[in-house]
């Protein structure tokens, strides 16, 4: 068991081994870089900060303070209006803003041999956002499970949305794409976006569509099927409701190539499949990087919920103290 520290540009980056798995997380945004299990290295990244600074796609980061869109970048808060701005050009309000946690500078200190507690603070009327923030995330590595626990408090009323956005690929960073990977879905509904990728209030059984992955099935089987939402998403990029409560199995991933597995848990409502369809080409670690090159389960609130009273509430009450963990659990 160990954490190891280096430099990363202007940044740093730590290491957290114990047993079979390996995880390095950056200081810029709280970043998951690489996770290594039993040698393969399974999240996608890149090996300069520039690139983390320059590049779209928010690989392994933070992302908040508000994850995935809202409509308009605007919604409505004890009555009041907020505008939180339209970052994405032509669509909305996106992963928290211009500068969201996903590009920031975190702190970092070992909480003990495995575990890296990463913190940041994020200002009243930050990005639009009501609330002074102060916001932990703490990196655990404990056998084969990685396991990342966020802790935020507000001193007002706020919306808080956090995720993490890695991309992930069992087969490895081999360039190989992501599709012949196994994936099972504990969901029985999914919410159907607009045309500007945003959920509009329906909760749509995936039964009979290509978002029933209750029984494990290859990601590519239905991707390019003739179906309005996948569509949409140019491929899936869309919130399942993980059905259940609590702390529950949301989604197991499988290749076939490795025979690695990974099963992500989460106490959050929903999860967001993004199988990279609008990811450009680029370097990455150790192979080029582009469509479908990873998958993404990016566990959240539902995105646009502050939009939607009948979705889970993403609302934080000012001093009530925010806690939520979704683990990552690797086995071959
Ligand atoms: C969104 C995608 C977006 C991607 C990268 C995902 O969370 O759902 O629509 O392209 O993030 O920004």
């Amino acid at each position: 068991m160990s954490i190891e520290k280096r430099i990363f540009g202007s940044a740093e980056a730590y290491t957290i081994t114990n047993g079979d798995l390996s995880v390095t997380v950056l200081t810029f945004g709280a970043t998951l870089q690489s996770i290594r299990y039993k040698g393969v290295d399974v999240a996608l990244g890149y090996n300069t900060l520039e690139e983390y600074e320059t590049n779209d796609g928010y690989l392994g980061a933070t992302v908040g303070r508000y994850a995935n869109r809202i409509a308009g970048g605007k919604f409505t808060l004890n009555g009041v209006e907020y505008d939180v701005g339209c970052n994405e050009e032509g669509r909305g309000h996106l992963h928290g803003g211009r500068i969201g946690l996903s590009h920031k500078i975190w702190k970092a200190e070992a909480a003990g041999k495995n575990a890296l507690r990463m913190t940041n603070t994020l200002a009243h009327g930050e990005e639009g956002y009501p609330g002074n923030m102060e916001i932990a995330v703490i990196f655990t590595v404990e056998e084969d499970t990685l396991r990342l626990t966020y802790e935020a408090k507000s001193d007002r009323d706020t919306v808080f949305n956090p995720t993490n956005h890695c991309y992930f690929n069992l087969n490895g960073e081999t360039g190989a794409p992501i599709l012949n990977h196994l994936m099972k879905v504990n969901a029985s509904a999914f919410t159907p976006m607009d045309d500007l990728l945003i959920p509009f209030g329906e909760l749509r059984s995936v039964e009979g569509t290509p978002f029933d992955f209750r029984m494990a099935k290859p990601i590519g089987k239905d991707i390019d099927a003739a179906d309005e939402q996948l569509a949409k998403g140019a491929g899936y990029d869309h919130n399942f409701c993980v059905d259940g409560e609590g702390l529950r199995e949301a989604v197991v991933l499988t290749s076939p190539d490795t025979g690695i597995s990974m099963t992500c848990r989460t106490d959050l409502p929903g999860v967001q499949i993004y199988t990279g369809n609008c990811t450009g080409d680029r370097a990455g670690k150790n192979a080029p990087i582009g469509k479908h090159s990873g998958v993404c389960l990016e566990t959240q609130f539902y995105p646009d919920s502050p939009n939607h009273p009948a979705f889970p509430s993403a609302t934080l009450k000012a001093g009530a103290e925010f806690k939520s963990v979704t683990e990552y659990i690797f086995s071959k």
